[in-house]
């Protein structure tokens, strides 16, 4: 049997990631956060003082990436998003990254993956795809409740902007634009806590299990 696909996109910090560890953990699948794929890309060119716009030299970088070296930690900061999402535009790059995040996806017994472009581009055929969202607003305000909860300071109205400049730019390039798979089941998390997006998710993915297991 084929390995069972979870295809999980959705804006920045709409909760997408949360998620699909969870996921992943409750079936016993292997996880693949996408955007740690585009981050190394621009945090290698960045640490060597490279420009993020030449596409050749960004292309070379991106089929140099090890998905099993991908570290969380160093890739998480604000600075690497940013370029990131500067590098996620330029198809020499998606199309190595999305070439080995389509061989990650044949992982038996199931994969789950999270990004931007997974239901419709990466995993066209996963069993199930979902699409995360909340607005603009309540993303900004999580994730400003979530630098204070670690101590840090953070300033609400940048983050929304910060936000704001992240959709556009994700959702209005050529390559592979954010949004959801016309098969996606949409959960809007604006007036949910995880654990209710959870018990959602959970029940579309034991429904694509059954009949695929003929229930
Ligand atoms: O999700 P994360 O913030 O880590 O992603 C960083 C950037 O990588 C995004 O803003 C987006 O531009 C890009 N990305 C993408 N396709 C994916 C995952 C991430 O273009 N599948």
């Amino acid at each position: 049997m084929n390995p069972f696909v979870i295809a999980i996109d959705g804006p920045a910090a709409s909760g997408k990631g949360t998620m699909a560890r969870r996921i992943a953990q409750a079936y016993g699948f292997v996880h693949l956060d996408t955007g740690l794929t585009y981050r190394a890309v621009a945090k290698a060119l960045l640490a060597e003082g490279l420009p993020l716009d030449d596409e050749a030299l960004a292309g070379e970088y991106a089929e140099k990436v090890d998905l099993a070296a991908l570290d969380r930690e160093t890739l998480s900061t604000h600075t690497v998003g940013e370029a990131a999402s500067k590098v996620a535009v330029m198809p020499a790059v998606r199309r190595a990254l999305v070439e080995k995040q389509r061989e990650f996806a044949q992982t038996p017994p199931g994969a789950v993956l999270d990004g931007r472009d997974i239901g419709t581009v990466v995993c066209p055929e996963a069993q199930v795809k979902l699409y995360v969202t909340a607005s603009a607003e309540i993303r900004a305000a999580r994730r400003t409740d979530e630098i204070v909860a670690n101590g840090g300071t953070a300033d609400s109205a940048a983050i929304l902007e910060d936000i704001r400049r992240r959709d556009e730019r994700d959702m209005g390039r050529t390559d592979s634009p954010l949004m959801p798979a016309i098969d996606a089941h949409l959960l809007d998390t604006s007036e949910m806590d995880i654990e209710a997006a959870f018990q959602a998710a959970k029940a579309y993915i034991d429904e694509a299990l059954a009949k695929r297991n003929g229930g």
